[in-house]
């Protein structure tokens, strides 16, 4: 087992790819705290995993809070001991919307659970790894925080900046045995369309001919194995970088 007896917090975890990240690190002998503002949801996913002989807790987090992340954190170190993995994954979507129509109340939104949320999580485990001398952190982030057009412009910035805090963090710390790194997946079968609000008709039909050369959608459990490899040693050299797992989608720009 690749995970033996680690400690990962996955956030996002009711669904889509978290959830398949949780399923993996806990077949893989990690202990699980699956967060997620559904707390019915990781509920359920912690019942998979126990159900199948895994460890795994659920706890319900709004990534866009500090008090939650803290007791999202703090609730991994009272319940197994310490923390080894987080695993910063939850977001949602925009409406496609280009800059001449976002609304602030959507674009703070956004902001607050795909970047300020990573932020957050990761300063909260930063003195834990830093005491540890040892740390991974693996950011859920996308294709559309490397290229311009796979969404909205609200999306699109937020995801880039979670790339720039990744590169940051994975550099800052280098010597500090922690590791940062992203995942930037392409189109993924998942509930994401769920997060989808008020379409805009104009940025939805600038966005589909970029769309229109995704060679197939992936599962999530696709970008779990990815999940898995930067949690993993076996990635040891791996740090403050992004690995795109689409299908060869973006080899086409
Ligand atoms: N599906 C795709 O095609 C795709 C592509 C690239 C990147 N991504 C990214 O992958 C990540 C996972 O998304 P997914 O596709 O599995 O979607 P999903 O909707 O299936 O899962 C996302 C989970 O995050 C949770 N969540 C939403 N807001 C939250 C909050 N404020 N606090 C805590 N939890 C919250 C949801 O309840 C849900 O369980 C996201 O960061 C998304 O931006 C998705």
């Amino acid at each position: 087992m690749k995970l033996q007896d680690k400690v990962a917090v996955v956030t996002g975890a009711a669904s889509g790819m978290g959830k398949a990240i949780a399923e993996t690190y806990a077949r893989e002998g990690a202990k699980v705290i699956v967060a997620d503002l559904n707390l019915e949801g990781a509920e359920a996913v912690v019942k998979e995993i126990t159900d199948n002989g895994g460890i795994a807790k659920a706890v319900q987090v709004n990534v866009a809070k500090q008090e939650d992340i803290d007791n999202m954190i703090d609730t991994a170190v009272n319940e197994y001991g310490t923390l080894d993995i987080l695993v910063n994954n939850a977001g949602i979507m925009d409406g496609f919307e280009p800059v001449g129509d976002i609304l602030d109340e959507r674009w703070d939104l956004i902001f607050d659970i795909n970047t300020k949320g990573v932020m957050r999580a990761m300063r909260k485990a930063i003195p834990i790894f830093l005491e540890k001398g040892k740390g991974n952190i693996i950011n859920t982030a996308s294709t559309g925080g490397l290229n311009g057009a796979h969404a909205g412009a609200t999306y699109g910035a937020s995801k880039h900046a979670v790339i720039g805090l990744t590169k940051n963090t994975g550099y800052m710390y280098a010597q500090k045995g922690i590791r940062c790194n992203a995942i930037a997946p392409g189109a993924v079968a998942t509930n994401i369309s769920a997060s989808m609000k008020n379409i805009n008709a104009f940025g939805m039909e600038r966005t589909k001919v970029v769309q229109g050369v995704i060679p197939r959608v992936g599962q999530p459990e696709e970008i779990a194995q990815v999940a898995l490899f930067l949690a993993s040693d076996e990635s040891s050299f791996v740090n403050g970088t992004v690995i795109t797992a689409d299908g060869g989608w973006t080899a086409a720009f």
